[in-house]
Parts: C-alpha cells; structure tokens; sequence
C-alpha cells in the first residue's frame, strides 16, 4: 500500500521578469540566458509571500481531489525558503487554511518534493486511511544575489501542491544524498551574535553555486535515480508515459533524456516560463499538465530531481484520477 494522487494545484506570483528586464540589471542578454538555459522568462514575488503560493495551490489541490480542509491528516511542506525560520511553511498554511492536523517542512532543496513523497509513503504504510497534503514551494528570489549574473537569472518563485489519499499508485522511489556543501549553499545568518568569528558572520546570506559541477552532477545522478527506479518497479524504459524532470537548465534536461534514451516528445517541460522554481518545480509541471489533461489513467510517470545537499531523487507513479 502506498498512495494515490488525488488532486494537484499550484501557484505563482504575478510579476514576470523577462530576459532582457534582467539583463537591464546585470551583465547578460537574452541570447545567453536563452541558449545556456532555456529560459525565456520568470515570475517572482513582489507582493506575494510564500505563504499566500502555497496557500493557493493548496487550495486547488484540495478542489481538485474533493477534499475538504477538515479530512487532511498531515500538511508536508518542501521548502528551503519559508517566510519565518520558524514558524514553519507548513505551520503557517496550516493556519491559513483552518486545518487542525500536524504539519512539518523538509529541506531536501530542489529535490524536496520527492523526498516528501517518500516520507508519504511511509505514513500510509502505518496507516493507509488518511489524507495527506504535500507542498513544494520555494521563492529563490530571497535567496540568490540580484548582482550576480550567474545565478539570479536560473530561479523563478512558485508552489505546487498534491493531496495524497489512499491507494496504491507508488511504484518504487529512489533517493540519494551526497553531502557536499561547495557545490552549492546559502549560508545562514550568524544575527547579530558577539561571540561569532567576523569572517564567518560576514558571509552574505545569498545562494553560491558552481555551475559547471552541478551541471555534471544533475545529468549522471538523475540518469542514475531513473535508471535504479525503473529497476526498482520492474518497469521497462518503454512503459514511460511521461518524465517530468527537475527544470534548471534545459541542457540539463536534453542531456539527461538522450542518455536514457527516451524520445524526447515524452519529456514535460515548462522551464522557458518558469526557470527554476526549486522543490516547487516538478509540483508545478504536475499541476499544468494534469489541468491541461495531458495524463490518461495508467500513465506512468517517471518523477525525478536533483538539488543542493548534493540529493537527488526519482519515483513512478500510475496516474490513476
Ligand atoms: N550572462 C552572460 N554571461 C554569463 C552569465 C550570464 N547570466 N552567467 C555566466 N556568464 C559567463 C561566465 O562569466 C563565463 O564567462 P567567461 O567565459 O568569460 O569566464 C561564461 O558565461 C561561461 O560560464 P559557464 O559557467 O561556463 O557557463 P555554463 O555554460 O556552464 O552555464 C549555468 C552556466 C547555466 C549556470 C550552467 O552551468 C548550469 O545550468 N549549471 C547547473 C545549475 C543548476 O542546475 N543549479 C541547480 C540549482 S538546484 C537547487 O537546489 C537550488
């Protein structure tokens, strides 16, 4: 026994940030955001918190499953950026929603909704009767430094959501960690602590990544995580309907599908408008095909991402709505 989906929902902010807005900003150009990523464009929050994204997708997760508030039994919420280091997101959606039932974040980075869908799966495995909702949200916008050219044009804020009930629709996941922390971190604020050493409470909280070795790391660790899952299941390559990969960099992405050799028309991708979303982005991809009715019932898609940490994850899942 595992889960099935039973609804998804997700949200975004409504300022767009367009290519040539950015490169207003920094030095860059649509031509190299565009040929090196794959992103045309993004929105990010300005008035929004994440809160208010996690709460409407939440929402239309729960309409679109028939589910009310008061039947969740667990809020999981995938973040690495909430509003308040504490309370948590989850806490926070909780409140705003009216539901009554525990509620906790995970940090897994951009692979946390996958990692949330595992600590799903384990809750039903203890009791298959309930109701879970799971939320990747993230608004990288509060995290990346707007000076540099690097790394503010890949991320994009937003939040995708799915409500879990029982069923048995989880073929097999696949996780992974490789803790490092220089390929790509946030440093967290020391405050205003006197007993801290200068150098290290001087470190500005904003996101340092290198690019070129997240870029090998994502294409061999995702085509790994799929390659494990499908053996997992028992699935062959062939029975995909549909992979719905972490979108960071399009090249990423292409790189990715020709190792595993998948026609590539099988690839969902929404990376030219939204740009990295983090933990929200597979929730969101899940979201705008499903309302755009791309999914038959008994389609397996293949769910799979790779974030900071280094952590990387892959599930199958039957569609079956
Ligand atoms: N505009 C113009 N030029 C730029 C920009 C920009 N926005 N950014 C970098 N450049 C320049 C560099 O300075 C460099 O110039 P140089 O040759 O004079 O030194 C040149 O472009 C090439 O830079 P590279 O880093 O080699 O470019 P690359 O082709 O590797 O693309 C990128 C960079 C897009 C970041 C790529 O490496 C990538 O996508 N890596 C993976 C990122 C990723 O997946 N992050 C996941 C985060 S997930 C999470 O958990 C948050």
């Amino acid at each position: 026994m595992s889960f099935t989906i039973l609804g998804t929902g997700s949200a975004l902010p409504g300022r767009i940030v367009t290519n040539e807005e950015l490169s207003c900003m920094v030095d860059t150009s649509d031509e190299w955001i565009r040929s090196r990523t794959g992103i045309r464009q993004r929105r990010v929050c300005s008035g929004e918190s994440l809160t208010d994204l996690a709460y409407q997708a939440a929402l239309l997760a729960l309409e679109d499953s028939c589910c009310e508030v008061g039947e969740l039994d667990l809020i999981i919420c995938a973040t690495v950026s909430a509003d308040y280091v504490l309370p948590s997101l989850a806490c926070a959606l909780q409140a705003r929603l009216g539901a009554h039932c525990p509620a906790f974040d995970m940090n897994a980075a951009c692979t946390g909704f996958l990692y949330g869908l595992d600590i799903a799966a384990g809750y039903f495995a203890r009791n298959p009767q309930q109701k879970i909702l799971l939320v990747g949200a993230d608004a990288m916008s509060r995290l990346v430094d707007w000076q540099e050219r690097s790394t503010c044009v890949l991320f994009g804020d937003g939040a995708g959501a799915v409500v879990l009930g029982p069923g048995n629709d989880l073929l097999a996941i696949e996780l992974s960690a490789q803790g490092d922390i220089a390929p790509l971190y946030v440093p967290n604020s020391w405050g205003n602590s006197p007993f801290h050493q200068a150098e290290e409470s001087q470190k500005k909280p904003y996101l340092v990544m290198d690019g070129q070795e997240v870029f090998r790391f994502a294409v061999t660790s995702m085509v790994q995580a799929v390659e494990q899952v499908l053996h997992k299941a028992g699935v062959r390559k062939e029975r995909i309907a549909y992979l719905l990969p972490h979108q960071a960099n399009i090249r990423i992405i292409d790189a990715a599908v020709n190792r595993l050799k998948l026609p590539r028309e099988k690839c969902l991708t929404n990376i030219a408008l939204r740009g990295n979303t983090s933990a929200a982005c597979v929730a969101i991809l899940l979201d705008e095909q499903n309302r755009a009715g791309r999914f038959q019932n008994g389609d397996l898609l293949v769910l799979t991402a790779f974030g900071g940490g280094l952590t990387t994850g892959a599930s199958i899942l039957r569609w079956n709505k």
